[in-house]
């Protein structure tokens, strides 16, 4: 029956009895026993069905194939549920609800190449992890990809063979079993919105398959590309230019809005979702417990847009919380979203979908407000933002970093920048300079990344350390810059660390690796400047984390110390704790963690001199604390009256704990 014509409800309520008489009558063909071996899943069905149904609808009812790819959809989510790991099933069942919430949670994300050669090697690193404090893996991409055209793995040949570089799918699993003994989780990503060209369904298209071409946004002459460019921004303007590729193998345009080999996928067509929810419940089944989805504000596409951020994009990755909810129930999703704040938000769900979209995002503005403020010293922009973010509903957590192997972007709103009396252009272009150390007396050293003349936009590269002021200290052989570099790296990473949210410290970044500059010498990495924060691990420098007065047991044992003062902390787990201090001194950003009678402040003084913070900050929320531990030095300290000061140090920071008598 074609149900397309039919009003919204209507067409529901019909397709509700067909999905009934499909589970009842139609699956047990298929082996499953609603009221045997299937029980749970029956029951997560039933009741994801009824979300999943209207979403599915709104974005395909219109679609000729909606009906019989909705069919298929029921049927992947029950094969994928049936062969989920018994071993998996029951992790799902002894997760707590928002597990992820915990401030027990320390993530690191890692090229295996880079990091230690291959995943057998990865298995015999766990005790490196432990010993940080690290019990969260994000895998940078694994899948294979063509070497030469593989923007770090974000170029998928095959979602379903690991990369021979790294090893096999058996390794893979053997290293999730072996963190499972350790109590760590495993994050990895899919690559939900492309492909690389060398992938099978590419190939097809190129080949003149109509069905496959259908997979992609593909178009015989440049009129309806012309339309889409006239609205969309460039996201590798120097690099890959446009968002159109032409392809002479079938004399068309391909759409392709990353580098020109990675081709955006049609989720236009039922039948690409189908083939993605199939590799995001594979990778459920290999044993993950977060899945990254990378790109996700580009999933949807439509002429007279910026095809980022629109509402489809949003109910496709509803879709996939449903599906996911159903078939491997103790997977969590986060959504690479990294836009403007406001558009953030909206990928924890809205409205009646409140937390009921991505489980996680990354506090992106968070991470380069934190750049603004280091730089400029001021932490009136990054208050000015918080009004955004303070919106994150219950439930759904942040991924808090201060890098990752991306760029910063500068993606906060000028009116924000704007309130506190600066120019938004001027800003920016002091924050650009300061970064690529052009700055005079800039002790940073970045470059910039995907700089477009038209729009005079650009991010930032540049490793941790190396922004920090540690490569410039060590090139002007000066132990006060490496000192106060080392200071800098510590706060920045404390302010991320208990913000609120599993921190993710990117790998190299707890040794102090400065940038490398190899990647220059690489024809697959020369044109991505990004590659300079990516280090390849060399064990004999992060060996010397164990000699005591060495930049890199600095580094490493501040880093340590700070995970293990959060663990020791369940005030801080990511409970919508968070209070912004006024602390009447621009330089200083304060917040409070408040659970219950616990409450722990953070102070952190941006700024190049030594602030003097009154105690009247730590006033006004509740109960005046009178007593207060200092868990970074420590130390004990009394409140004071409000014309006595707290003084922090140039880049220092307190972790307040109130001592409750
Ligand atoms: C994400 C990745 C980035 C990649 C892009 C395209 O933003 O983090 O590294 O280049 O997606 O896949």
């Amino acid at each position: 029956m074609t149900i397309n014509s039919l009003n919204t409800t209507i067409r529901n309520q019909i397709l509700n009895q067909q999905i009934h008489h499909f589970i009842t009558s139609e699956l047990p063909k298929t082996g499953f026993e609603p009221n045997g071996k299937d029980k749970q899943l029956n029951f997560r069905l039933v009741e994801g069905l009824e979300r999943l149904i209207p979403l599915y609808q709104n974005i395909y009812h219109t679609h000729p194939k909606a009906d019989q790819t909705f069919e298929k959809l029921i049927q992947t989510l029950v094969d994928f549920a049936q062969k989920r790991a018994p071993e998996l099933q029951q992790r799902d069942n002894s997760k707590k609800p928002q597990w992820f919430l915990s401030n027990e949670l320390a993530g690191m994300s890692l090229y295996v190449d880079r990091f230690c050669g291959n995943l057998k090697n990865l298995s015999a690193k766990l005790d490196y992890f432990e010993d940080l404090g690290i019990n969260f893996l994000h895998l940078m991409p694994l899948f294979e990809s063509p070497s030469g055209e593989s923007d770090g793995g974000y170029a998928v040949s095959n979602f379903r063979k690991i990369d021979p570089k790294f090893g096999s799918l058996e390794d893979l699993i053997a290293l999730r079993k072996a963190m499972q003994k350790k109590e760590m989780y495993l994050m990895l990503d899919i690559v939900l919105n492309h492909t690389s060209h060398r992938h099978e369904w590419a190939e097809k298209a190129k080949a003149g398959d109509p069905e496959f071409q259908d997979y992609f946004y593909m178009y015989d002459n440049r009129w309806i590309p012309n339309e889409y460019d006239a609205a969309m921004p460039e996201i590798f303007p120097e690099s890959s230019p446009g968002n159109f590729t032409y392809v002479p193998e079938c004399d068309k345009w391909v759409m392709s809005v990353f580098h020109n080999y990675q081709w955006d996928l049609n989720f236009m067509n039922p039948a690409v979702f189908v083939a993605m929810v199939e590799n995001v419940l594979f990778y459920a089944n290999l044993g993950v417990d977060l899945l990254r989805i990378d790109a996700p504000a580009f999933i949807w596409k439509q002429t007279g847009t910026s095809s980022q951020n629109l509402p489809q994009a949003h109910e496709l990755l509803r879709l996939i919380k449903q599906c996911v909810a159903i078939a491997s129930p103790g997977m969590a999703l986060l959504g690479e979203a990294i836009v403007a704040p406001k558009e953030i938000m909206k990928y924890f769900g809205t409205g009646d979908y409140s937390a009921k979209e991505c489980d996680f995002a990354y506090n992106a503005t968070q991470m380069a407000l934190q750049w603004d403020m280091l730089a400029t010293g001021d932490t009136r922009v990054m208050l000015a933002a918080q009004h955004d973010l303070m919106q994150k509903p219950f439930g759904t957590s942040w991924i808090t970093y201060t890098r990752c192997h991306d760029d910063i972007g500068l993606g906060y709103e000028d009116s924000k920048i704007a309130q506190v009396g600066k120019d938004p252009f001027l800003h920016r272009q002091f924050l650009k300079d300061y970064y690529t150390g052009s700055y005079p007396g800039s002790p940073a050293k970045g470059a910039l990344f995907s700089s477009n003349p038209k729009t005079g936009d650009a991010r930032i590269s540049g490793s941790l350390a190396s922004l920090c002021g540690l490569e410039k200290g060590l090139e002007n052989c000066s132990q006060e810059e490496i000192d106060r570099s080392i200071q800098k790296i510590l706060m920045m990473q404390a302010h991320s660390f208990f913000l609120g949210g599993v921190p993710m410290i990117f790998y190299g970044d707890e040794i102090g690796y400065t940038n490398d500059y190899s990647y220059l010498d690489d024809p697959g990495k020369s044109y991505d400047n990004r590659w300079m924060h990516r280090p390849v691990i060399d064990w004999v420098k992060n060996n010397r984390s164990k000699e005591l007065g060495t930049i890199e047991q600095k580094i490493y044992d501040g880093t340590k110390k700070l995970l293990t003062i959060r663990k020791s902390l369940p005030v801080l787990s990511d409970l919508k704790n968070l209070t912004w201090l006024s602390p009447h001194n621009i330089h200083v950003a304060g917040f409070l963690r408040a659970f219950g009678d616990k409450k722990v402040y953070g102070v952190f003084n941006f700024g190049a001199e030594t602030a003097f913070l009154t105690w009247y900050a730590f006033k006004g929320h509740g109960k005046t604390p009178e007593k207060l531990k200092d868990h970074w030095t420590g130390s004990e300290m009394q409140v004071g009256m409000d014309n006595e000061f707290l003084i922090i140090s140039p880049y220092g920071f307190h972790l307040l704990e109130v001592i409750n008598d």
